[in-house]
């Protein structure tokens, strides 16, 4: 879909923090035909959503309902925010979509790539991304740069070789889609990572 860009890469990549930057810079140079959002969550409903999968008293969740979940949380916030803000004529920038449960659910969790590429290819239709940055950053750099797990959040309270697997599923989905995504080196500075990004978007067109 033209003008939705989703972010992705694993935990401890600092991709809230770049997407952040970005969002300050589009501010500051008064770029504003632009939206940013994140999953899980993102509006109302979907923020409901995402208080469920985190919460740490729910370490008896079933891993197919995570998946749902996660799926739901992205319907309802594909519904509220981002076709909303696409019928506008703006540019979505959103923090997680799709490879994210490709990677976490399928290959983390083991659940299958194919089986929730499916159930995710139902929930979101033809709101797929225009294409996608992956930040890359290897699990063991990631797990180093957060200071070790947030024991309060379920889901990091996992240990590295299931952050390994995500990595993985990440690499597969750009294996099998190479021309959707943008791999952006993200082992050096911010300051590094936060210009490399800047430039693919000029590249593309989205930023002047
Ligand atoms: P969050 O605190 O938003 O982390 P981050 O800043 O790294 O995006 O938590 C999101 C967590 O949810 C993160 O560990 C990845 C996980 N997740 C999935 O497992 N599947 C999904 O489909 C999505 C969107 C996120």
């Amino acid at each position: 879909m033209k003008n939705f860009i989703t972010i992705e890469g694993c935990d401890g990549v600092g991709k809230t923090f770049q997407t952040n930057l970005l969002k300050q810079y589009c501010k500051e140079n008064g770029i504003d035909n632009v939206v940013f959002t994140r999953e899980p969550g993102g509006s109302y409903i979907a923020e409901q959503i995402r208080d469920i999968i985190l919460d740490a008293k729910n370490s008896g969740m079933d891993d197919m309902c995570e998946a749902f979940l996660y799926a739901s949380s992205r319907i309802q916030h594909l519904h509220d925010i981002v076709k909303p803000a696409l019928e506008q004529g703006k540019v979505v920038f959103c923090d997680r979509f799709v490879h994210s449960s490709y990677a976490y659910q399928g290959v983390g969790r083991g659940l299958g790539y194919e089986k929730i590429k499916s159930l995710n290819e139902l929930a979101v239709g033809e709101y797929m991304p225009e294409f996608t940055i992956f930040l890359d950053l290897s699990p063991e750099k990631a797990f180093e740069r957060k200071g070790g797990a947030d024991k309060t959040d379920r889901l990091e309270n996992v240990d590295n070789s299931f952050h390994v697997k995500v990595y993985q599923g990440y690499k597969r989905v750009i294996a099998e889609n190479p021309e959707k995504f943008v791999v952006i080196d993200a082992s050096g500075t911010v300051e590094q990572t936060q210009q490399k990004l800047r430039e693919v978007l000029r590249q593309k067109g989205v930023l002047k």
